[in-house]
């Protein structure tokens, strides 16, 4: 008989419903897994919203007060604002409970050190809701540069752009409110993102030197009050990785007809890859050793070779979405618990992250290079 492994979420809001399709989906997806997940607890701002949260998702029970959800459950996922992260992820630590929370994590690196700090003095497992380093586009990318097919690398350019806040008249958000969503804007929700690809794929980041920008500094809310927007619009910066590389991140949140681009060119001496999240099952690949009548970058579609895309289907190139890199998540998460293993990007991938985001707020506030490392 395999053991159950009784899942909390706290949050059902935009990413929290993702996270409840794939606890249900990673239980059929991966049939080898060794835990099977169960949505045992849901939990929301009112027992009203939690029932009909947990009824709608599929939990077995609901609360109001995630104390008693994170007591009753072995694995605590946190999709909620950041303001809360730190409180639940103490708690859940503690309490010896797994935690897989949301990026970005608290609301600066001294929460996140924090957070590090119970992780470990705890046996507990612990992951952070990269969605897209998990995308097997990716890790197939990842996997081309460690098998040389780029040789040495030499820079990386990426984005993610948006444009959910795109025009003053879109309404305020809890988003835009630093005591809600810390210290950072797009940096905390869109930058977080492609860094985590940065740096899987190039490695540590050892300088940054950015420029922020608000561009509408006032809001109205849904209610039509006018509120200050407190954190940046957009970020772009250029950096330098420990290894010699160079980099160049831009992220937007007021990006017309950007969905989600979330993209990027890794460029070696061997070859180059391109990637666009918009086009999530295909990798661009250029090889400096084709043959010049011929060479030029070529497509490849998504097939068995980048795991773990043939759990879901077995022919190639059918294509996985959003939520699919959600379920791959949970199974992941899932299988490091029953092997007590690191379940990257963790706890540690957001602190060096966070750093980096405040190294481009005091680069831009100092005009002048920041050196991390
Ligand atoms: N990994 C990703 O791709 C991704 C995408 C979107 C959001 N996120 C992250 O997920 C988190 C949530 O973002 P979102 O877009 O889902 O926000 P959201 O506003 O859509 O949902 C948040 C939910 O949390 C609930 N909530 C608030 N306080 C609560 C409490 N005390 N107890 C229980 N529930 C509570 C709200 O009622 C709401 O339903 C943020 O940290 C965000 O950065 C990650």
């Amino acid at each position: 008989m395999k053991k159950n492994l009784k899942f909390g979420l706290i949050g059902a809001g935009f990413i929290g419903r993702t996270h409840a399709l794939a606890i249900h989906a990673a239980r059929q997806v991966f049939a080898d897994l060794e835990y099977l997940p169960v949505a045992h607890m849901l939990c929301e701002v009112s027992p009203a919203l939690a029932e009909k949260s947990a009824r709608d998702l599929g939990f077995e029970k609901f609360t109001d007060d995630w104390r008693k959800l994170v007591d009753a459950v072995d694995v605590v996922v946190a999709a909620v604002p950041s303001h809360l992260h730190r409180e639940i992820a103490l708690y859940a630590l503690a309490s010896g409970k797994h935690l897989l929370c949301e990026k970005p994590v608290g609301l600066d690196s001294r929460e996140l050190e924090q957070i590090r700090a119970a992780a470990r003095q705890s046996t507990a497992c612990h992951a952070v809701g990269f969605t897209y380093a998990r995308a097997p586009m990716v890790t197939f990318a990842k996997r081309m540069v460690d098998d040389g097919k780029l040789g040495k690398l030499l820079h990386f350019s990426g984005r993610h752009n948006e444009d959910y806040l795109a025009g003053p008249s879109t309404a305020f958000t809890w988003r835009q409110e630093s005591k809600i969503a810390g210290r950072f804007g797009v940096l905390g929700d869109l930058g977080y993102h492609i860094l985590s690809i940065g740096r899987m794929l190039c490695g540590e980041v050892r300088a940054v030197c950015g420029l922020t920008e608000t561009f509408y500094p006032t809001r109205k809310d849904a209610g039509g009050t006018p509120r200050a927007v407190e954190n940046e619009d957009y970020a772009a910066f250029v950096s330098r990785f420990t290894d010699g590389g160079a980099g160049n991140f831009e992220s937007s949140r007021l990006a017309r007809g950007s969905k989600q681009n979330l993209s990027f060119e890794l460029v070696g001496e061997a070859g180059a890859i391109r990637f666009s999240a918009e086009r999530l099952n295909e990798l661009q690949f250029y090889s400096g050793s084709d043959e010049p009548s011929t060479e030029g970058f070529r497509k490849i579609l998504i097939n068995a070779a980048q795991k773990p895309y043939s759990s879901f289907i077995p022919a190639p190139g059918h294509g996985l979405g959003f939520n699919d890199l959600k379920t791959i998540e949970i199974g992941q998460f899932v299988t490091a618990i029953a092997e007590q293993r690191r379940c990257l990007p963790d706890l540690d991938d957001a602190y060096a992250i966070c750093k980096i985001c405040e190294g481009v707020l005091q680069s831009d506030t100092e005009q002048r290079w920041i050196i991390l490392r």
